[in-house]
């Protein structure tokens, strides 16, 4: 109420309209008991209505003002960008096309649709972050191969990027279309953060001074050659304990058990792996207790690994650290106290801690880091892969040859086209369950549930190319990893059609596999999943792939290339067979929806690995009434 009304105010009715347009209470309090607010009011009531018009518009003109400014300072500021910011094309470079928008440039098509900007950035170009993306596979030679004017270790595991100013980068196109630029900020933040930052520990480059250790080394010697019959043996009993004697899951005979494939590769694979790689805690099989806590320990990291593993790409692209909760707790249970409390440590994590507590001067915290990036290496692709590989393996046109009714309709209909098309979908499965078989009957191994004992040998594993086959496709169909090479001076690329460019120093090359796995003049109908594209006439791995008539060197790349080429591939690829090789001979599966599509590819993690489904597909499983 116009309590300002006390005698001085005079016109009540004004007052209360005055009031009524005040916007708080409290403000009106205020101007109430100050003097001012009185000879501001006494002003307003002498001035009457037209003084309101002209206060109205007063503020209009001021709000128009300063909109004009903010345009005129944008618009020089746009100016400015395209005098001074952008790169021009210098004789001998590539062509440089700078996109419209400043700063960002193509990076918005890009972030929707890497695919689909790529073909459209062929003479696009951004500012404030370029990165060349050699899209030639005859060319990729001239970057993988380890020349002295590359430097692969700015994005490697081992090294700190903190010595990198990313603003600096800027790229070109060629026009020719063997070299194909994409842009995204996001990207390049991507690439500008290492795995040191994103997982907090200190450099593992002996530049930076934490460590002598060569740690390419240690990965090729502890996961590689005589690392791995180890890893394999172990991997497979921890499988089959998990997929068969867990409480987690308790497979019958008698009745279906429905899951999500994902999380249902996520439980078996995660459980396994983890424990292959940090071993299970001491004495555990004596103690009913610590059989508890060490399942509690396994439940509780693959939650830490879950939360960390989808705000990953957050944490590439916002530069969050591991302040966060879920990989903070990670890198707790790895302290070298709780690791050292556990047996059949492999040798990737025992050798870890030796060399940590030996050769750096990391502080504990960061030496649990250390573990924790491992621990996501070894995780964060394997279990997508896994999931594409059963996904395929059990997906409706690959099991229409299961389906009695249609087996006398392709019967029938034996020589129309259809049915070859259903003939060679269906037999992914059949060929891959026939695989199993003859290996597991050559090597005189049962299947039983109540005993699963399964164990396969590295060479036995090495002769299954049909699982090698179905692996292989479903990673092309799902790899978005990107290959990095950073300028250390400039000098010039020398493509394969006998062009050279001219590339500046600290100018970002890179090499994004699904240009590769998804053109049509490589494989045929480049999105459909064939099981048998990597096998041979004669059922073997298949290694000879063309383009336009020519071999390729370079035709697969979900694991990188170059010296920076994964080290645990082999492992990788052991891993998945062996779930393979075990769903198939303990269970029967199928989806729970034969007319399931294949799920989309969540884009939020390109550039990182192998992506997700952006949802989980239900299947049903029980174990087989028949052993074999
Ligand atoms: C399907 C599964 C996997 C895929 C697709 C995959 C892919 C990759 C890729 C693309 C890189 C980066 C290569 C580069 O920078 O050029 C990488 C690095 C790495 N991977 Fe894997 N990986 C897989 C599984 C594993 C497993 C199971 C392990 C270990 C047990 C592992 C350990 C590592 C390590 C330690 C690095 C860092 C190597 C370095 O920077 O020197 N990976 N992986």
């Amino acid at each position: 109420m116009p309590a300002a009304a006390d005698g001085k105010g005079g016109d009540l009715p004004l007052l209360q309209v005055s009031c009524c347009w005040m916007p708080s209470g409290s403000l009106r309090k205020t101007m109430r008991s100050q003097a001012a607010c009185r000879a501001w009011i006494k002003i307003l009531l002498e001035a009457g209505r037209e003084c309101w018009i002209f206060l109205v518009i007063n503020i209009i003109n001021m709000i128009i003002s300063i909109a004009l400014i903010w345009a005129v300072v944008v618009g020089l500021c746009c100016l400015l960008w395209l005098a001074v910011g952008i790169r021009r094309r210098q004789p001998g470079e590539p062509a440089v096309e700078n996109g419209f928008i400043p700063y960002l440039g193509c990076a918005l098509q890009f972030g929707a649709n890497p695919f689909s900007s790529s073909a459209a950035a062929r003479r696009n170009m951004i500012a404030g972050q370029y990165i060349h993306f050699l899209c030639d596979p005859f060319s990729y030679h001239s970057v993988i191969r380890q020349g002295r004017h590359l430097d692969w270790r700015k994005f490697h595991f081992a090294t700190s990027v903190k010595v990198l100013d990313f603003h600096r980068y800027v790229s070109s196109s060629i026009e020719d279309f063997s070299m194909l630029i994409l842009v995204s900020p996001s990207m390049v933040l991507k690439l500008s953060l290492l795995p040191s930052q994103v997982f907090g520990h200190d450099s593992f480059d002996p530049r930076h001074g934490h460590t002598t250790e060569n740690l390419h080394q240690t990965f090729l010697k502890t996961l590689q050659g005589e690392a791995l019959p180890s890893l394999i043996e172990s991997m497979m009993g921890h499988l089959q304990d998990v997929m068969l004697k867990s409480d987690k899951l308790s497979p019958s005979k008698d009745h279906w058990d429905v899951d999500g494939i994902f999380a249902f590769c996520y439980k078996v694979m995660f459980e396994s792996g983890y424990l292959t790689l940090f071993g299970k805690e001491l004495g555990e099989d004596k103690i009913q207790a610590q059989q508890e806590a060490q399942k509690a320990l396994v439940l509780n990291a693959l939650e830490n690994f879950k939360e960390f593993d989808k705000i990953f790409p957050a944490l590439v692209q916002a530069y969050l650290s591991m302040c966060l909760r879920a990989p903070t707790k990670l890198a707790k249970t790895m302290h070298a106290e709780n690791l050292s409390k556990r047996e059949n440590v492999s040798d990737l994590i025992s050798m870890r801690m030796i060399l940590n507590d030996s050769l750096s001067t990391f502080n504990d915290v960061s030496k649990s880091r250390t573990h924790v990036a491992l621990l996501w290496a070894s995780q964060a692709n394997t279990l997508p892969a896994t999931f594409w590989s059963l996904f395929y393996l059990i997906s409706r046109d690959n099991r229409l040859l299961e389906h009695k009714m249609l087996r006398v309709l392709i019967f029938l209909n034996r020589m129309t086209a259809l049915t070859i098309i259903f003939l060679s979908e269906s037999r992914c499965y059949e060929a891959a369950r026939e695989e199993v078989l003859k290996i597991l009957e050559d090597s005189g191994l049962t299947v039983d549930p109540s005993n699963p004992t399964l164990n396969l040998t590295r060479d036995q594993l090495d002769n299954m190319p049909v699982l090698d086959s179905i692996i292989k496709e479903a990673m092309r169909l799902s790899s978005a990893s990107m290959n990095v090479r950073v300028a250390k001076e400039d000098f010039l690329l020398h493509l394969d059609n006998q062009e050279a460019y001219r590339i500046r120093k600290d100018d970002v090359i890179a090499l994004y596999p699904p240009m590769l796995h998804f053109d049509p003049d490589i494989y045929e109908d480049p999105y459909e999943f064939k099981f048998d594209r990597f096998l041979d006439e004669k059922g073997q791995e298949k290694v000879n792939f063309s383009r336009n008539g020519r071999r390729l060197r370079y035709f697969n790349m979900p694991f990188g290339s170059g010296v920076t080429k994964c080290p645990g591939r082999f492992f990788a690829v052991y891993e998945i067979k062996q779930f393979l090789t075990l769903v198939l001979s303990y269970f029967d599966m199928e989806l729970l929806d034969p007319a399931t599509q294949v799920p989309p590819l969540d884009q939020s993690r390109a550039g990182l690995g192998i992506l997700q489904p952006t949802y989980d597909v239900d299947f049903r499983y029980k174990l087989r009434s028949t052993t074999c």
